[in-house]
């Protein structure tokens, strides 16, 4: 069981974690305790008590007691304006004018298997992996009520989180805040580590110590953002990849989003997780409920990798769904960086006859197909093919494309919308913007309202004709610019507030619509590449276009900082020609190779124009794509040494049973007289022997190398694990070396 409830006393267990609440003498719900796996004793008992001035006492029940207060108690889920000074997870104002939540605990149960949230993205588990804990806590007052859900994987050491609010009063309430998650430690000397980022520059790892005051990262963008990423760990000071002790947090929503950090007083830390309070109103009438969007959470003693490898798992096997969650992902070919908006279909059918003849299994073809679309300015909303154009219809293309032994894909931006488009002229009310105001423009394009049923509907049919006309077996489901001027025509005046949240719960209505439609399509998501990388879109889209960059060494350092939250199965990634179109960087085809290895793999760039041995080293490449995707899709994930730190990247993927490993080595530079890096290796069994290998890419790569690992010796699985080996060195700027290890049974 792991749920275990004695009186008043809730506590979670699960392989190596324990969480504990408790309903108190004033029927407050307290957090008593999260981390490390203990027994189901009391833990608040340990919490401090004392008279602090200036936090004030709840109205005695009995005795006054000075030092209780709920300014100073870990609660579980916080309310407002009765004498909790720090950031809240839920603010609300009654008919009165009042702006006053008091949460009273008011009963629990317990189900079977994960709950679901209606309209929104969430954990799914069979029945027996799973167990749902419902706790209701109740203003008395004004009927406010909430339901906090917890999502018990046991085995996998997950908790999810949410809540539903329901309006039981007979007047309305009006949320201005509604978090998802409250955490409240006791103690605690915690880090935060976030992420921020840009266009083209996506997932820079940031870790500051939490100080007294409010920390917070987020989005206001109506997309979870390049920014920000709502994915969070909350580590302790000492903790490192493989020790101390770190909590992860993440949030599966795809739009603008809150994380906050208070340090208190008394040096307690509060956290909270959802749905950004700045542009949120939420009108509950009588009745009415909200969900919330899901946290997932988990917590190692055993430091960082091992939240990332619990947060993988979960995001792998838990929250991507479809056919495509268990296959091989098609290795692809985008037209986008070989021809950008310039191209014909005979263009098209040429890369594709090329990429075919190499191995490539599906072509895809980018922006610029379809209504007037020659540059970014124009056609966004006319879904109709450019025949003169493409030469063809698209039915026509598509199945040209096919017949030379490729699949057929296609990129689309349904929430876009040109003014100079045929929809826009039609339906300028379906484009977002205040009226009587000019609305601010972004890649001159405006955004398609998709708070409005008509407008999902619209967008369901014309995207299912595309996908239909077309065979398309991979849609690209991209969003090129942030949304702001954010109004509705469909939403009275006093619920604008509603519309950021109702935009997100319309894209996530025509995405399970057209992925239930479609099962056998493979979506990939994409916001300008990771503006929109969040576990949300991980639920309808299992993979997502890492970053409009694909320099292979700025890669490193986005690819490195997604792989704390996100699994590598979840990463677009892509070889592109040199010199590279952001960076103008040079680097070598294998180093691009062993970059778009660490993702879904595939290219981007006009074949055609190789030479005969680029693309004979692209055949061998394919080969060893499949040779190892099973390592790299299904496998565990270890980062071993940092872009950010010294001269080359690590990173490896092991089996789950330790029979065999893949080492990926990066070097930024070649330097002279170097010093030698180690690779530890993870997920080994300590008592059996592994023979290393070198992958050879071209044969010019040597087969000694000058320095380094000599290849073909059997070493311990303990050796490898305490020692390491010593990783090939670099012979040239940017090399890179993938070294196979393999068990080697006596
Ligand atoms: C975005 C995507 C690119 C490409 C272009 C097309 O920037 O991230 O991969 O599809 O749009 O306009």
């Amino acid at each position: 069981m792991a749920i275990i409830i004695n009186k008043d006393i809730f506590t979670i267990q699960t392989k190596n974690s324990t969480y504990q609440m408790k309903v108190d003498k004033y029927d407050v719900l307290l957090h008593a305790y999260y981390g490390e796996k203990t027994d189901n004793s009391d833990k608040s008992l340990l919490y401090y008590q004392a008279d602090r001035g200036f936090s004030g006492n709840p109205y005695p029940i009995g005795k006054y007691d000075r030092a209780y207060s709920l300014d100073s108690l870990p609660q579980e889920y916080s309310g407002f304006g009765t004498g909790d000074y720090r950031i809240t997870a839920l603010r609300a104002q009654n008919m009165d004018g009042s702006q006053v939540v008091a949460w009273k605990y008011a009963g629990y149960g317990i189900e079977k298997g994960k709950y679901a949230i209606p309209g929104l993205p969430a954990v799914y588990a069979e029945k027996e992996e799973a167990q749902t804990l419902i706790i209701q806590l109740k203003d008395i007052d004004t009927g406010l009520e909430a339901f906090l859900y917890y999502g018990v994987l046991e085995e996998l050491d997950i908790i999810t989180r949410t809540v539903k609010i329901t309006n039981q009063g007979k007047s309305d309430v009006i949320l201005q805040k509604a978090a998802s998650l409250q955490l409240d430690w006791e103690y605690g000397d915690f880090e935060l580590l976030s992420f921020y980022g840009r266009h083209n520059m996506e997932m820079n790892i940031q870790r500051q110590a939490i100080h007294h005051g409010i920390q917070s990262i987020g989005s206001v963008r109506g997309i979870s953002s390049h920014q920000y990423n709502p994915f969070v760990m909350l580590c302790e000071k000492d903790a490192k990849e493989t020790m101390g002790s770190c909590y992860g947090f993440s949030l599966m929503y795809s739009g603008e989003f809150l994380i906050e950090v208070e340090k208190d007083q008394i040096d307690r830390t509060r956290l909270l997780c959802g749905i950004h309070s700045d542009n949120f109103q939420w009108i509950l009438q009588s009745k009415e409920s909200l969900w919330l969007p899901e946290v997932i959470m988990t917590y190692s003693q055993n430091g960082i990798a091992n939240v990332s490898k619990n947060m993988h798992t979960i995001i792998r096997e838990h929250v991507c769904r479809g056919i495509w969650k268990k296959k091989r992902r098609p290795i692809l070919i985008n037209n986008w960086e070989a021809t950008y908006f310039k191209f014909t279909g005979d263009v098209l059918i040429n890369i594709a006859k090329e990429a075919a003849k190499l191995g490539l299994e599906l072509f895809v073809m980018d922006d610029g197909w379809f209504g007037k679309r020659e540059d970014d300015n124009t056609g966004l909303g006319d879904w109709i093919p450019n025949e003169k154009k493409l030469g063809c219809t698209l039915k026509e293309l598509s199945q040209k494309i096919i017949s030379q032994g490729i699949a057929f894909g296609i990129w689309i931006e349904p929430e876009g919308i040109s003014e100079d488009s045929d929809l826009y002229r039609a339906h300028p009310e379906w484009a977002v913007k205040i009226p009587n105001r000019k609305p601010c423009l972004s890649r001159n394009q405006l955004v398609l309202d998709f708070s409005r049923k008509d407008v999902q509907d619209y967008m369901i049919e014309t995207i299912s004709n595309v996908i239909k006309e077309s065979s398309a077996t991979y849609i690209k489901w991209d969003f090129n610019r942030a949304i702001c001027d954010k109004f509705s025509n469909c939403l009275a005046a006093d619920k604008q507030g509603e519309f950021s949240h109702r935009y997100v719960l319309g894209l996530y209505r025509v995405l399970e619509k057209l992925t239930s439609v479609f099962p056998e399509v493979l979506f990939e998501g994409c916001g300008g590449g990771g503006g929109r990388f969040d576990a949300g879109m991980m639920y309808y889209t299992p993979q997502i276009w890492g970053s409009d960059n694909t320099d292979a060494i700025e890669r490193l350092s986005i690819q490195y900082g997604a792989s704390f939250g996100y699994p590598i199965s979840a990463m677009g990634t892509h070889i592109s020609a040199v010199p590279n179109h952001q960076t103008g960087r040079i680097t070598p085809l294998s180093t691009r190779a062993c970059m778009a290895m660490a993702g879904t793999f595939g290219y981007e760039l006009d074949i055609a124009t190789l030479t005969a041995e680029q693309k004979q080293e692209i055949k061998k490449q394919i080969a060893i794509f499949k040779k190892y995707y099973s390592l790299i899709q299904f496998g565990d994930y270890y980062r071993i040494s940092s872009p950010l730190e010294g001269n080359c990247t690590v990173w490896e993927f092991a089996d789950p049973e330790g029979k065999e490993a893949l080492i990926s080595v990066v070097y930024h530079h070649v330097q002279a007289n170097s010093i030698p890096v180690r690779a530890k290796v993870y997920g080994l069994k300590d008592n059996a022997m592994y023979q290393l290998s070198l992958q050879k890419y071209n044969e010019k790569q040597p087969e000694k190398l000058p320095y380094g690992f000599h290849f073909g010796e059997v070493i311990s699985g303990i050796a490898l694990r305490q020692i390491g080996f010593v990783v090939p060195n670099a012979v040239d700027d940017f090399q890179a070396w993938q070294i196979y290890i393999k068990e080697k049974r006596p």
